[in-house]
C-alpha cells in the first residue's frame, strides 16, 4: 500500500492546478500514511519566494480545499517534505540547483509534473534532458491542453519524447481518475449481467453531459483561443466515451486497455462538413443567471473580444462504426454558465418489446443506467416495478450501484489517484499518443468548418441548457436529453 520512494517536481509549483488539486492531493496521502519518509516534493515556479513564504502561501491557499481533513500537525509533516525552487524554466542554468538538490539517484522515482503552459514544455524538457536529470526512473506528467489541433499535438509529443520513452509519459485526463468512471469498469467487467447487453441490440442511445455553472472564471484570453471543443471533448468527454464503448480487454494492463480504446476513437464516424451542421452544435453564453445571481454574457467578459465566435458550449451526435454500436447515437454535451454542475453518463435501454402491462409501461424508458460524477458520486439502474397494492400498477425504481454504503473507505479525488499512479509507474489511467491524435483527428474537421463558417455559434442564456438546437438534435431520432434524477 506505501508508495515507492519518489521526489516530485512540480512546475507551475504556484500555479492554481497546483494549489487546488495537487499539493491537496499529495497532503492527503501523507495523511493516509503512504508516503515515505525520504520522499520530497520539489515545487517550482517564477515567484521569487523563499522557502517559508512558499510554504505560508501553499498553507494558506490549499487549506480551504483541504476542509476538514486539513489539521496543523498533518500539515507540517507534510510542509517538512517540500522545498521550493524559484525559477526561469526556460534558463538552463537555473536548472542547476533542482539538480543539485535532485541528486544522482538512478533507481529512485522521480516525477516531473509540468503543470506549466504548454509552450514550455519543450523547453523544460530540453532543459531537463541537458542537465542530465532524466533517469530511467523518470516519469513526466503532462497536463492538458496537448496542443490547439493534431500539428500542434504531434509537435509537443515529439519534443517531449525526444528526452522520454512512452512508457514515462503520463497524459493526465483527471475525469479517467474519477471514482465512478473506475466503478463503470468494475460494473462492466466484473459482471456477467451487462457486458451482453452491452449493444445495439439493447442500447437505445448514450448521452454524456458534463455541464458546469461557472463562466470562464478570468481566464477569457485563455478560453478565447480554446473554446468548449478543445477545452472539454476533445478529451474529457471522448475519454469517457472510449470507456463505455470499448470492447472488453483481455486485461487491465495499460496498453490491453488502451488500445480498445484507441479502437473505439478510430471507429469514429467522421465529419463531412455536411455532418457538422447536421450532427453538432455550438453555442456561447449570453447574459442571464445562475444559481439566482445575474451573471454576464461571455463575450462581456474580461478578455473576450467583442464579436468572439468562441463556443462556451458544445453538442455532438457521435456514431461508433463497428458491429456492436451500427446505429446507436452517443450524444455528447459541455458548457459553461448552465443551470448545475451535472456529470453524467446515460445508457438508455430500449422499451421492452412487448408490453404485457398495457399502458402502465409504454412511453417509460424502463431501464436505463445513470453514471454520476457530479454533483454527487453514484450509480443507479432505473428498473420498473409493481408497486404494492392489489393493482398490478407499475412504477420506476432505482437500484443503487455504487454500494457506498457497503464501502466506507475514503473517496480519493481524482487528481490523488492519478498522483499515485504515475509515481507507482501505472498507466493505464492515463492517455496514450495515438489515442490522444486519434482523438484531434475527429475533431479537427468540426473545427475546420466552424472556422471557415461565418455563421456565429448560438447564443443560449446563461442558466439555461443551452442553445435550443441541442434539444433538436436528439428530437430528431425521437429522443431527448436526461432529466430525471
Ligand atoms: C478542465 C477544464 O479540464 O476541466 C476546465 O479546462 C473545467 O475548463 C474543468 O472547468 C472541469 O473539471 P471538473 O473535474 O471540475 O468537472
Amino acid at each position: 500500500k506505501t508508495l515507492p520512494d519518489f521526489d516530485m517536481v512540480l512546475f507551475g509549483g504556484t500555479g492554481d492546478l497546483a494549489m487546488r488539486k495537487l499539493l491537496p492531493a499529495l497532503y492527503q496521502q501523507v495523511r493516509a500514511g503512504t508516503v515515505p519518509q525520504g520522499s520530497r516534493i520539489l515545487a517550482a515556479a517564477r515567484k521569487p519566494l523563499s522557502r517559508e513564504a512558499f510554504l505560508e502561501l501553499a498553507e494558506t491557499t490549499c487549506r480551504p480545499f483541504l476542509g476538514a481533513d486539513y489539521d496543523a500537525d498533518t500539515w507540517r509533516a507534510f510542509a517538512a517534505r517540500i522545498s521550493y525552487f524559484p525559477m526561469d524554466v526556460q534558463a538552463g542554468a537555473s536548472y542547476g540547483a533542482l539538480g543539485a538538490a535532485l541528486g544522482l539517484h538512478p533507481d529512485r522515482v522521480r516525477v516531473f509534473y509540468y503543470s506549466t503552459s504548454p509552450d514550455f514544455f519543450a523547453t523544460i524538457s530540453d532543459h531537463l534532458g541537458a542537465a542530465g536529470l532524466i533517469t530511467e526512473a523518470s516519469r513526466v506528467v503532462v497536463e492538458k491542453p496537448l496542443g490547439h489541433d493534431l500539428d500542434s499535438s504531434r509537435e509537443i509529443n515529439d519534443a517531449v519524447g525526444r528526452h522520454f520513452a512512452e512508457r514515462q509519459i503520463f497524459r493526465i485526463d483527471h475525469y479517467l481518475g474519477k471514482e465512478p468512471v473506475q466503478n463503470l469498469l468494475a460494473l462492466r467487467f466484473g459482471n456477467v449481467l451487462f457486458e451482453p447487453m452491452w449493444r445495439r441490440e439493447w442500447v437505445q442511445d448514450v448521452q454524456i453531459t458534463v455541464a458546469e455553472q461557472l463562466g470562464v472564471e478570468g481566464r477569457g484570453d485563455f478560453y478565447e483561443g480554446t473554446g468548449a471543443l478543445r477545452d472539454m471533448l476533445q478529451n474529457h468527454l471522448l475519454q469517457l466515451l472510449c470507456i463505455v464503448a470499448m470492447e472488453p480487454p483481455p486485461s487491465s494492463d495499460p496498453d490491453a486497455v488502451r488500445d480498445e480504446k484507441l479502437k473505439v476513437l478510430r471507429s469514429l464516424k467522421p465529419f463531412t462538413p455536411a455532418d457538422v451542421a447536421a450532427r453538432t452544435v455550438r453555442g456561447q453564453y449570453k447574459a442571464g443567471a445562475v444559481a439566482g445571481a445575474p451573471v454576464a454574457g461571455y463575450v462581456e467578459e474580461p478578455g473576450v473580444a467583442p464579436g468572439s465566435r468562441t463556443e462556451t458550449f458544445v453538442a455532438v451526435k457521435a456514431e461508433i462504426e463497428t458491429w456492436r454500436w451500427a446505429g446507436v447515437p452517443f450524444f455528447l454535451r459541455t458548457g459553461k454558465r448552465m443551470p448545475e454542475k451535472l456529470a453524467e453518463i446515460v445508457i438508455n435501454f430500449r422499451q421492452v418489446p412487448h408490453a404485457i402491462f398495457g399502458e402502465a409501461t409504454q412511453g417509460t424508458r424502463s431501464n436505463r443506467l445513470i453514471i454520476r460524477m457530479q454533483p454527487d458520486e453514484s450509480m443507479r439502474l432505473h428498473l420498473v416495478a409493481k408497486q404494492p397494492g392489489d393493482a398490478m400498477a407499475l412504477h420506476p425504481v432505482h437500484l443503487n450501484l455504487d454500494f457506498s454504503e457497503s464501502f466506507r473507505a475514503r473517496r480519493l479525488e481524482a487528481y490523488e489517484r492519478l498522483l499515485m499512479d504515475a509515481i507507482r509507474g501505472r498507466l493505464t489511467l492515463f492517455v496514450r499518443r495515438d489515442e490522444q491524435e486519434a482523438a484531434w483527428r475527429w475533431v479537427e474537421p468540426i473545427l475546420e468548418s466552424w472556422a471557415a463558417s461565418e455563421d456565429r455559434p448560438k447564443a443560449y442564456t446563461a442558466g439555461s441548457w443551452g442553445p435550443a438546437a441541442s434539444s433538436a438534435l436528439l428530437s430528431r431520432d425521437g429522443l431527448a436529453w436526461n432529466e430525471e434524477d
